[in-house]
């Protein structure tokens, strides 16, 4: 029934690094030229922990800006804010009505974000992942590339799925595929080869801005934490040597190759030949999504637009999905 269609949201952050960049929005980026995407910027799941409204907006802003920086085109995907189309709130209520307590206990990164304080943890991030299955059913989603970490979350939207289509005996929510990994890197920290790159780490050494100029590029990669070895041959020469497991992997998420190829390349030599080459691959890669990106900070209208007809487009597509569990359940 339903052709391929790639939905996936992202919660606005602000201060958007390498990580991010080589974590997600590369892999939207490819996906747009494989058929119809839906891409948004989860701001409704960014309030279900407390947030400050002056960084909130400020953070929906520089994410939407960063996605199109790095490459989405908003003449081929479909790109919006989650809060713009008011059809993912009323469907996350109707699935409300589908969703079982017992699935929502077993959510392990509910668990993690309440912690020990589940008691005041409060109701919308316990619902957190039944919003994410609205987010997904109301465009019948085929596709939804995700982090290994919510893989949970889609099971649990191909639940809902199921049960309401049953439960009401409708065949109306497509059953969504989780896309995991593809060419999506973990990006570790500069400082610290176990700890993965990060916006909150308080040492700004310790990653790549997707607004630092050439010259902080090429000095945080030179002061990046090494081991005094070469580079190995081959693959198998990285285990135990988390640093240079993650330049090189950085290396090879840049130029689209193999960590084997990137070996082939440069196995035998020392970081000393390394860290420039590749402090000058980040900087030549990463200059014109800066520059984009601080022109569309400094364009606010123009960020509007392009979110405006976005969410013109998502309203169009979801509003018959809506109706129809209206009717489903009889409202
Ligand atoms: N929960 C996702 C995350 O933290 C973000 C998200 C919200 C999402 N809604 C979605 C991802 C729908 C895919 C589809 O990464």
């Amino acid at each position: 029934m339903t052709s391929k269609r790639t939905v996936s949201g992202i919660q606005p952050t602000g201060n958007l690094h390498l990580g991010n960049y080589l974590g997600a929005i590369r892999r939207w980026v490819q996906m747009q030229e494989e058929g119809e995407c839906l891409f948004f910027l989860a701001d409704l799941h960014a309030i279900t922990v407390h947030n400050d409204p002056a960084t909130l907006g400020a953070n929906i802003r520089e994410m939407a800006a960063a996605l199109v920086a790095c490459g989405i085109d908003p003449d081929k995907a479909i790109l919006f804010r989650q809060r713009d189309v008011s059809a993912h709130a009323e469907l996350c209520w109707l699935l409300n009505g589908t969703a079982r307590i017992g699935w929502l206990n077993r959510m392990t990164q509910f668990k993690e974000k309440s912690g020990k304080n589940r008691e005041g943890a409060s109701i919308g991030l316990y619902a957190y992942p039944v919003l994410q299955a609205a987010d997904v059913l109301l465009y019948q989603a085929t596709h939804v590339p995700v982090g290994e970490d919510q893989k949970q979350h889609l099971e649990l939207a191909r639940d809902i799925a199921t049960k309401f289509n049953a439960d009401f005996a409708v065949e109306l929510f497509t059953l969504p595929e989780p896309v995991i990994g593809g060419p999506a890197a973990r990006v570790m920290s500069l400082r610290d080869g176990a700890a993965k790159m990060s916006k909150s780490d308080p040492s700004d050494m310790s990653r790549i801005n997707l607004t630092d100029d050439a010259e902080t590029i090429m000095s945080k990669i030179r002061k990046a934490k090494t081991d005094p070895e070469p580079l190995p041959e081959s693959v198998d020469g990285l285990e135990g040597r988390p640093e240079a497991r993650n330049l090189v992997g950085i290396y090879a998420a840049m130029t689209d190759a193999t960590p084997a190829e990137v070996l082939a390349r440069f196995g035998g030599q020392g970081f000393g030949a390394f860290k420039p080459a590749l402090g000058e691959l980040l900087a030549a890669k990463l200059g014109p999504i800066a520059e984009r990106l601080n022109a569309l900070k400094a364009d606010p209208a123009e960020l509007d637009a392009i979110l405006a007809r976005g969410a013109d487009k998502a309203r169009a597509l979801a509003a018959p999905t809506l109706a129809a569990a209206y009717k489903a359940m009889g409202l």
